[in-house]
């Protein structure tokens, strides 16, 4: 269970349960409520560190029991490495660390002590990134029969920060907001297909946008099919599974704010289609909805945080499935811009989807439309599982994302996108065709998309390296959705809103 998180502007008693201390290298002096503690315990801290028991080395922790005259205190000494060293992704990494080893004790209410840590500027980056890592850390997905009866214990963490709670409270309140829709996108993403349909995605907008303060429309197959977007109808045909196009909005009334249209894929199981994929890691293609539960849950975070910003989400939801009915290979399809696509594989289905969507999200004219999916196992070859692609034609919002990467740790990396790239989407006896062959093909799927959005400023994010993990080294991810993306679109939301001219 994730623990609730507090502020306090009260003096320690010594009476804590535990108490987390996190401290940069070689610190020797005691501050503020430490040096407090330390003079309840008899000089018990300074007096470790001074004798060069814990140097506060990157990542390494130690456990002090200390008995003050009240009770046991647990003290956590956390390292945080050398200061010029230190970043968002290893206080997140290293809170996650104290986070799972305090639950290992059960201990139910932990105070953490800030006067150590990063201060001034860098106060609030720090702890929007140690709540990251310490409430994630306890996210966990398990439908087990047997942990149903077992109701954990209520945790709380407590944050002391003395005078600087009122500063503190609204980045701790917001940190929450997108800590919590970090954890539905995993919910979402880790939930299997059979009960994370193109239905229940609509469901869980739906759901959310009442509860956050957004509109939601849902069209139905009908709908769809009257506004002819033959990306999303093509894909859809092999599943009995209707298809849904899920658009939110978001502040559309105050019309000076600037627009962003945010479009998320949302396949909620990814076969392959008749270019069936082998079964080998086919489990994980029930997250190829990632990037729509990403777009469902930014709105929501925005909403909560009533960001300055006008948001229109768009995820299209389909499930690519082969039969009888389903898309073939070389059928040509009519998209929603009236584009043909030729279909060389019926896998890269992604970007049939995503095109009659970036189609649609032009008509609100927005300053820029993001697109964020699972699009290609190249990118995976490419970056890796840490790092996402970016692609675009606008390089001053790709420029704003990056930094929104650096300062949220869920870094993204631009790859190129020029004429010659453009050339390889062409099509022989169509407009284009939806696969240009194994070689860069990353870009040729983005570039394939940036023919559809046109003019208007436009990037894509391709989440298919960093949606997942395999293995829990990051010690805030469990094996399965990691719900990168909602941090990373928020702060790019949040720097959009105070750079662009209302
Ligand atoms: N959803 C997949 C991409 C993917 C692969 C996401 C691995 C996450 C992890 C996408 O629809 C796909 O199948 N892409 C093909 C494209 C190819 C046929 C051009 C791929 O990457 O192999
Ligand atoms: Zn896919
Ligand atoms: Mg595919």
């Amino acid at each position: 269970m994730i623990p609730t998180v507090t502020l306090a502007d009260k003096e320690l008693t010594g009476s804590e349960e535990a108490v987390i201390i996190p401290l940069f290298k070689d610190t020797r002096t005691l501050k503020g409520s430490i040096r407090q503690l330390d003079r309840i315990c008899d000089s018990e801290i300074s007096r470790y560190l001074a004798e060069g028991h814990f140097d506060g080395s990157a990542g390494k922790t130690r456990l002090l029991p200390l008995r003050t005259d009240t009770r046991l205190c647990h003290v956590l000494l956390v390292g945080l490495g050398e200061r010029p060293k230190l970043d968002v992704e290893k206080i997140a990494h290293y809170a996650g660390t104290a986070s799972r080893q305090l639950k290992g004790l059960k201990i139910k209410k932990a105070h953490l002590l800030i006067d150590l840590a990063p201060a001034g500027a860098a106060r609030k980056s720090f702890l929007r990134a140690f709540l990251k890592g310490y409430l994630l850390a306890r996210h966990n997905f398990n439908l087990k029969t047997e942990s149903k009866d077992k109701k954990p214990a209520a945790e709380t963490l407590v944050i002391s920060c003395g005078r600087e709670k009122a500063r503190l409270s609204r980045t701790v309140q917001q940190a929450k907001t997108i800590i919590d829709h970090i954890g539905k996108v995993r919910d979402m993403v880790n939930s299997p297909a059979n009960t994370m349909t193109p239905d229940d995605m609509a469901r869980e907008a739906r759901t959310l946008s009442k509860s956050c303060g957004f509109s939601c429309r849902v069209l139905n197959l009908k709908e769809i099919e009257k506004k002819k977007m033959g990306g999303i109808l093509s894909v859809a045909k092999g599943s009995v599974e209707e298809p849904k196009l899920i658009v939110m909005e978001y502040n559309m009334d105050r019309r000076r704010l600037p627009l962003v249209c945010l479009v998320g894929k949302g396949v909620t199981f990814d076969s392959g289609g008749i270019s069936l994929k082998s079964w080998e890691h086919m489990n994980e293609m029930k997250g190829d909805m990632a990037g729509g539960a990403v777009v469902i849950n930014t709105l929501a975070a925005a909403a909560k945080m009533k960001l300055p910003v006008r948001i229109v989400g768009i995820v299209p939801c389909v499930e690519n499935m082969p039969s009888s009915r389903a898309l073939k290979p070389g059928d040509i399809i009519h998209t929603y811009s009236g584009k043909t696509i030729e279909v060389i594989s019926t896998d890269a289905e992604g970007r049939l989807i995503l095109s009659d969507a970036i189609t649609y999200a032009r008509e609100f004219n927005p300053s820029v439309v993001v697109d964020i999916a699972t699009l290609t196992g190249a990118c995976l070859i490419a970056l890796g599982t840490r790092i996402a692609g970016v692609f675009g034609t606008s390089k001053k919002h790709i420029q704003q994302l990056v930094q929104a990467g650096t300062a949220t740790g869920e870094p993204v990396w631009q790859l190129p996108l020029d004429d010659t790239f453009q050339d390889m989407v062409k099509g022989d006896i169509t407009d284009y065709k939806n696969y240009s062959g194994r070689y860069g093909s990353s870009i040729t799927a983005a570039a394939l998309l940036a023919e559809f959005a046109g003019q208007t400023p436009w990037f894509h994010i391709d989440i298919a390296g960093t949606f997942w993990t395999d293995s829990s080294k990051v010690s805030y991810h469990s094996k399965g959705s990691t719900g990168y993306g909602v941090d990373l679109l928020i702060r790019f939301l949040e720097s959009f809103s105070s750079r662009t001219k209302r």
